[in-house]
């Protein structure tokens, strides 16, 4: 089995990675897709959103270091086909102690290699730090997709080009199957018109890169997490739920390029865009 790594990625904080991250990972681990959470973020937030505890040595810090194999870190979330390496903070020390290091920016390819060629897991999702620091920059040398999730706010687009710039160079310098697979707008809201125009700003500059699913400001998704557990589990049947699904579907019919109905009516950037259309005339 090939395992395709994703790095869930934008180096602004608080647009929505790290409730991506735990959903679409739940929502392809219920699609009978064996799914490996890591958790790269110090601040752990993956990690206690699916009821782990954030134990001291739990991170993926030693395996960065080489100290460690990185199959014994591999913890079962009680979600079937979903497994975590968990985050804690320690992990916060990482940069600093591989950056002494010459292959500073390749620690985590050197880590993941086994578990990644022994192709246990369909996919590899990581949840990344909301900097474009050294774990950011080793997560996207092992990755084969990033999804960039978007605040659907006042500059959505903000400092985007920079990250941009940095997968296209990475691509170049030495991971050439790297490419941004999507743009996921998210926390949109039904009720503003800022929403709506953000995405038509979105779209303009990244087109059939950006997701047709729109993820939905949904108060379930910001409960779900102090429950420890993802959305589908918390509320199945919360609009929350039905577009983390639709994304994994999305998700996984634009990989085989293969048409299946959607689940559920919620609005999508095709329906966002007929609308502006229909209100232009
Ligand atoms: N669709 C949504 N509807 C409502 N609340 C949401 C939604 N998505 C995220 N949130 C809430 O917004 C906050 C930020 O989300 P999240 O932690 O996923 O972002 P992040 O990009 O991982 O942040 P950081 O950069 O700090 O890691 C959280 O409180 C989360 O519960
Ligand atoms: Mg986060």
């Amino acid at each position: 089995m090939k395992t395709t790594v994703v790095a869930l990625a934008n180096q602004k904080g608080g647009v929505g990675k790290t409730t991506t991250a735990i959903n679409f990972s739940a929502c392809l681990a219920e699609k009978r897709k064996k799914v490996l959470l890591v958790d790269l973020d110090p601040q752990a937030n993956a990690t206690s959103g699916l009821g782990l505890e954030k134990g001291f040595g739990s991170s993926i810090f030693p395996a960065l270091l080489g100290e460690s194999d990185v199959a014994s870190l591999i913890k079962e979330t009680g979600i079937k086909n979903l497994d975590i390496i968990p985050s804690e903070l320690d992990l916060a020390g990482a940069e600093i102690a591989i950056a002494r290091r010459d292959d500073y920016l390749h620690r985590l390819d050197e880590a993941m290699k086994p578990v990644i060629e022994s192709g246990t897991y369909d996919y590899i999702i990581m949840d990344c730090p909301p900097s474009l620091g050294i774990l950011f920059m080793n997560a996207l040398n092992i990755a084969d997709e990033v999804i960039i999730p978007i605040q659907c706010e006042y500059l959505a687009l903000e400092g985007l080009g920079v990250m941009v710039d940095i997968v296209n160079q990475i691509s170049e310098a030495g991971n050439p199957n790297l490419h941004i697979s999507g743009i996921l707008m998210t926390m949109y809201n039904v009720s503003t018109n800022l929403s709506q125009q953000v995405v038509q700003e979105v779209v303009k500059h990244f087109g059939e890169r950006v997701f047709d699913t729109l993820i939905p400001r949904n108060v379930r998704l910001s409960e779900a997490p102090s429950y420890g557990k993802p959305v589908i589990e918390y509320d199945p049947h919360c609009v929350g739920s039905a577009a983390y699904r639709n994304l994994a579907k999305e998700f996984i019919k634009r990989r085989k390029k293969q048409m299946e109905p959607e689940s559920e009516a919620l609005p999508t950037i095709s329906d966002v865009l007929a609308q502006s259309e229909d209100s232009d005339d």
